[in-house]
């Protein structure tokens, strides 16, 4: 879904040259001449973010800065003035009701595609962090539903979840890409609710069109999650943690590099908890034989860089 952004300006050519930089970048952008018009907009579309220059006719930028603070769903919505210098001495009171950002006229499109993108990405940031537990326990509820249909991957979730942020933390990712990736691990199999649970259970191999079932489980827990707007970030993670390094992997067979970096993180967390735990078909390995496995794995399997990072970690692991 496009990203929308509100711009308010008097001046139509200042609208329309806004407007254009804008699109280049793939946002949706719908424009008013003057904070009035702007407000009955914003009420009708919700933007992303607004860019609104300070004096306008009937209702200027400050008064329509106020007006959208007062409503409920305004109050976080990033909101940049652009404006002249010679305005520059109403910056205390643009302050005081909470502006995001100045941009001063002339401006350079890249000056205003950096301030637009570092206020939408961090209001991402805010608002996935702001809403982390109420969206975990949801998260957690699905999960759930899973195991308790698959007795013998009780704690699986747990545990491939705790490895995971362990090893995020240890390649440095930052908090909300760590809350993403947190979700991802929660949620990486959802997607086997499809699957039958004598298949779940099922002791001996699978006939290929047992296979075939089970292979379909990370594109329906994709499909799942893509219609809830704040988990779609973690779709990699569930999309792409049956991919391997060689491109023997499913659902897509991605090679290298192309297997984006949330697939290639959990593969290592999911494979070391899935050979070191009890399964129907096999008993838990010991530590040394996990890790063995993934060493010999590596550059096959696994990320050899993820593997040699993974080994950094190896004394903390369960
Ligand atoms: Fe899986």
């Amino acid at each position: 879904m496009k990203e929308k952004i509100l711009v308010v300006d008097d001046s139509s050519d200042l609208r329309e040259l806004a407007k254009a930089i804008l699109k280049m970048q793939d946002y949706e952008v719908t424009v008013a001449e003057d904070g009035k018009k702007a407000l009955a907009i914003f009420d009708r579309i919700s933007p992303d973010l607004v860019i609104s220059d300070i004096a306008m006719p009937e209702m200027d930028g400050f008064a329509f800065l106020e007006a959208v603070r007062s409503r409920e769903d305004g109050n976080a919505v990033p909101f940049l003035f652009l404006s002249a210098y010679s305005q520059k001495v109403n910056l205390s009171q643009a302050r005081r009701l909470a502006v995001d950002d100045y941009l001063f006229k002339p401006f350079d499109a890249q000056e205003l595609l950096d301030a637009v993108r570092v206020r939408l990405d961090r209001r991402q940031a805010v608002q996935l962090f702001d809403t982390r537990e109420a969206h975990l326990q949801t998260v957690s509820l699905m999960a759930n539903v899973i195991e308790a249909r698959d007795p013998y991957t009780r704690g699986h979730i747990d545990r491939v979840c705790d490895i995971a942020l362990r090893f995020g933390k240890h390649l440095g990712w930052n908090e909300s890409s760590l809350t993403v990736l947190e979700f991802g691990a929660i949620l990486h199999d959802i997607g086997k609710i499809v699957v039958p649970s004598e298949l779940l259970t099922k002791e001996g191999s699978f006939t290929p069109e047992e296979w075939a079932i089970m292979r379909k489980h990370p594109e329906k827990g994709a499909e799942m999650i893509n219609g809830i707007d704040h988990l779609k970030p973690a779709i990699p993670f569930i999309l792409y943690h049956h991919e391997r390094w060689d491109g023997s992997g499913y659902p897509f067979g991605l090679k290298g590099e192309k297997i984006p970096l949330g697939g290639r993180v959990l593969a290592l967390a999911d494979f070391y908890d899935a050979v070191s735990s009890d399964r129907p078909y096999h008993d838990g390995q010991p530590k040394e034989t996990t890790l063995k496995m993934i060493k010999e794995e590596s550059g096959i399997l696994f990320d050899p860089y993820l593997v040699s990072k993974f080994f950094e970690i190896a004394d903390d692991l369960p």
